[in-house]
């Protein structure tokens, strides 16, 4: 169980660095430096992944998306800042500790993963715990269970062009699972994939995670899956990260019009939920009276059928199965609108502060009694 967090990074290829990086500090841009001749490839990046969590960085082509990621295992050095991982500085580190750290705790798993060849699907998978020098029995126990989790069973004995390629990147994730790494840093490693692989791909992610809980930094520059994935997801642009929140932080109240128009095409009904778009209770608000009675987690998609049925607004509820907001059939049309303007206020995710009357009352809206033919 371990957080990693980076702070202040910098990364610039090119001349005189250091003297970039307070040209940055300073306000200068990318365009700036590329016109003396200097990459700024990251620009001070700071966060925080805890524990458990999925954390996506999401960027176009060119935004410095795999950069930032090895600078946090060290392949790369960072300019500037700071990497921590597990209470340990890992910029701070001899050449030598920190491969030790590399192979004990970090785990990579690229969007190609390479495959020996002339080694099975086992030694494959075995291959990370082989450098790390555990005995081949364990080893191979550990690969075993590693493929069992990347839903691999039964190929143990396989070579690698016998598998399609969906299960090729599944012997990669195998491989990164079976070193007991804390940290899994993923880049683009599913988008290679068919959609169907890659949406099954996602899906036993996301329950592999439920019982791993790694610390997981995840690069994709394909938004719905940084928004089916991501606890947290930083969106980057020209090396520098432009906005961090869930997915529905992003959706409700995308920082500036990058982001908006980045998020345009976004299935907002899939990925906003009950609890993000809830507004309070009214006065007198009795949830028996609702059509239906959600949980906060609830997907916007889901709430349309008993949106449609007459009575006051749809009851949302937390897990103990208290009262939290409720959800009227405007709000529900008006949020898979327009996202809101970068400045609208950015805290009703869990406090519902804007109170709509809530009970439809006569009139109110013209509510076609529908005949049931009884
Ligand atoms: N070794 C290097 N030397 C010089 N410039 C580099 C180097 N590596 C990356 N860059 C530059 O840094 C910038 C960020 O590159 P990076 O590979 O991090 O982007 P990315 O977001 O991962 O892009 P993609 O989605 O295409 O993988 C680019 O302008 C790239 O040309
Ligand atoms: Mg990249």
């Amino acid at each position: 169980m371990s957080t990693l967090q980076a702070e202040d990074l910098y990364k610039v290829f090119g001349r005189r660095p250091d003297e970039a990086v307070e040209k940055l500090r300073h306000g200068a841009d990318r365009e700036e430096l590329r016109a003396g001749g200097t990459t700024a490839a990251v620009i001070d990046a700071s966060f925080t992944v805890e524990p458990g969590q999925i954390f996506v960085v999401m960027g176009l082509s060119g935004s410095g998306k795999s950069t930032l990621l090895r600078m946090l295992n060290g392949l790369l050095e960072p300019t500037a800042g700071h990497v921590r991982f597990d209470g340990q500085d890992l910029t701070a580190l001899s050449p030598r500790d920190l491969r030790a750290v590399r192979s004990k705790k970090i785990s990579m798993v690229f969007q190609h993963f390479a495959l020996f060849p002339h080694r099975s699907v086992l030694e494959n998978a075995a291959y990370g715990l082989e450098v790390q020098g555990v005995p081949r029995k364990e080893r191979e126990q550990r690969a075993v269970e590693a493929l069992r989790l990347a839903g691999l069973a039964g190929w143990e004995k396989s070579w690698p062009d016998e598998l399609s390629g969906g299960m090729q990147q599944r012997v990669g994730l195998a491989r990164a699972l079976a070193t007991d790494a804390d940290l899994l840093l993923m880049d683009e490693s599913f988008s290679a994939l068919d959609p169907l692989i890659r949406r099954d791909m996602q899906d036993q992610l996301l329950e592999l995670q439920k019982t791993l809980k790694k610390t997981i930094v995840f690069i994709t520059h394909d938004l719905n899956e940084a928004m089916r994935l991501g606890d947290r997801i930083a969106v980057m642009r020209d090396g520098r990260i432009v906005q961090i929140g869930s997915a529905e932080d992003i959706l409700v109240t995308p920082a500036n019009d990058y982001v908006a128009s980045f998020i345009q095409d976004v299935d907002r009904s899939r990925v906003l939920t009950a609890g993000a778009i809830m507004a309070a209770p009214g006065k007198g608000y009795d949830p028996a009276d609702a059509p239906a009675t959600v949980t906060e987690d609830t997907p916007v998609i889901e709430l349309f059928t008993p949106c449609s049925k007459d009575g006051v607004a749809v009851a949302v509820t937390d897990e103990s199965g208290k009262l939290t907001g409720v959800v009227t059939r405007e709000r529900l049309l008006a949020v898979l609108g327009e996202p809101m303007k970068p400045t609208a206020q950015t805290s009703m995710t869990k406090t519902a502060k804007d109170a709509v009357p809530t009970p439809r009352g006569e009139g109110d809206e013209p509510v076609k009694k529908v005949s049931t033919g009884a």
